[in-house]
């Protein structure tokens, strides 16, 4: 490590002792490799944090048991199977969570490989497509050709069963090929690669990628990684993927297992709807969990942590005055806002007001879950609501110790990959640091 004014730079892996209020400064090239580089996802972590928890709290000790309540696309859990324990990632989304098992499940490679011969048989021989998205809008998202070629390759999925038979490897293997055609969609579609709304830009011109060469390209990225990962990773490890909300009952999500470490990113205020991110696979992909449609999509968003899509009347009746959190900083913060923005006040100082509350249940849920001197590695973001600036990070540190945690330890990295982090700092202005919070249960 070397050390400038203000930032540690960090080459290779994150020294396991990090001086208090520190920023390290990390230059990884883990992002993409493994199984991790599979599906895009917003506000994924770096490998490398899992990484240093797993390895500072588990001493090297094999099979222990790794949670994230907010697993996302599995960044915690491929680390956690990788390093030889068993892991549990719990979120409200059906595709992260099919990303997450995708990315940590070993597959029959011989197997793998008979399907893929045969799918790109019937890729280069198909004539006619197999599946229609529920979408009437389709041919705003794609050209006629991307949806007849991606209509082909669906139904051929789809058609896996009936040829290979139901058991649980062929499964597995369509779960891997579903998961790669997902991670051609937004590519070979109308919609701006980067951002993280889905949108067609009118200024931007997009030159969607081919369907079937994308699809193969992906498909031999896919093969190559899951077999380095089926041949290293220890096949009797558990790994349990739940579709739940970590603001409720956890009792319920975890039942008696015990959890050796914590680690995990929770969602951030107003930044991110998760859905709209998603939209355009979920057209392709979407019937699997019921969300093929935006009206089913749209039923879905009062589901996630800090979306900002509800109905007036869920706010109508919200002051911060009569509603306080009892955080040092945050009643004021929230006021502010409640004052400020003639607007969309009320709503922005509601949705931020509800985050944080949620964010407390989740605290009292994994507090009940978590042994005594078991750490949870937390990483959270400051963000901007309507203008006014959330130290989010110092507000969850407050709620997270009258909860029953001690904070150990609390750092700072640059976030040097911009994919879809959004702004969260109002117009402009990207939040360049994420922090680390060290909790350990008391
Ligand atoms: C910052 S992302 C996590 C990204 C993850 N660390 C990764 O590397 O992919 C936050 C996640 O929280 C999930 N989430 C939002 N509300 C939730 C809730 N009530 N319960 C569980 N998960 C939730 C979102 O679906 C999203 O996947």
């Amino acid at each position: 490590m070397s050390k400038s004014l203000h930032c540690t730079f960090v080459k290779g892996a994150i020294p396991a002792e990090i001086e208090r209020e520190s920023i390290l400064n990390i230059s990884t090239r883990n992002v993409t490799t493994q199984t991790h580089g599979f599906h895009k996802y917003p506000a994924k972590f770096i490998p490398d944090i899992p990484r240093w928890a797993i390895e500072k709290y588990l001493n090297g000790e094999k099979g222990q048991t790794i949670l994230d309540p907010f697993c996302g696309s599995g960044t915690t859990l491929v680390e956690g199977v990788l390093a030889g324990h068993n892991v549990i990632g719990i979120d409200v989304d059906p595709l992260s969570l099919w990303i997450s098992k995708v990315k940590t499940t070993r597959l029959d490679m011989a197997h793998l490989v008979g399907i893929s011969a045969w799918l790109i048989k019937g890729i280069k021989t198909g004539t006619k497509g197999g599946f229609k998205p529920e979408c009437e809008t389709v041919g705003h998202w794609f050209s006629a050709d991307a949806i007849a070629k991606l209509s082909i390759l669906r139904g051929l999925i789809n058609e896996i069963p009936d040829k290979f038979g139901t058991n649980r490897k062929t499964k597995d293997i369509q779960d891997l090929l579903m998961i790669c055609f997902s991670s051609i969609i937004r590519r070979v579609s109308n919609a701006d690669n980067e951002s993280q709304k889905t949108y067609v830009s009118h200024t931007k011109t997009k030159q969607p990628e081919q369907v079937n060469g994308l699809f193969l390209s992906q498909l031999e990225m896919f093969t190559r990684r899951i077999a380095h990962f089926s041949a290293s990773v220890n096949p009797k490890l558990r790994k349990k993927y739940v579709l739940s909300s970590s603001a409720a009952s956890l009792e319920k999500s975890l039942g008696r297992e015990k959890i050796d470490l914590a680690i995990t990113s929770p969602p951030y205020i107003k930044a991110i709807d998760y859905i709209y991110n998603q939209m355009v696979e979920l057209f392709w992909v979407g019937d699997w969990f019921e969300m093929q449609t935006q009206e089913k999509q749209n039923s879905q968003k009062g589901k996630y942590i800090g979306n900002k899509s509800m109905g007036k009347s869920e706010f109508a009746d919200y002051t911060p005055y009569e509603n306080p959190l009892g955080i040092d900083g945050l009643d004021e913060k929230l006021q502010q806002v409640f004052d400020t923005d003639q607007k969309n006040g009320h709503r922005h100082s509601y949705v931020a007001f509800k985050c944080f509350s949620d964010m407390e249940k989740h605290f009292y849920q994994i507090k009940k879950c978590l042994q005594k001197e078991t750490h949870y590695v937390v990483v959270v973001g400051d963000s901007s609501v309507s203008g006014v600036y959330f130290e989010t990070a110092d507000f969850i540190m407050q709620i997270a110790q009258r909860n029953g945690f001690t904070n150990i330890n609390q750092w700072g990295y640059k976030i040097k990959n911009r994919y879809m982090r959004f702004d969260r700092k109002g117009r402009g202005g990207i939040i360049k640091i994420d922090r680390v919070l060290d909790f350990e249960k008391k």
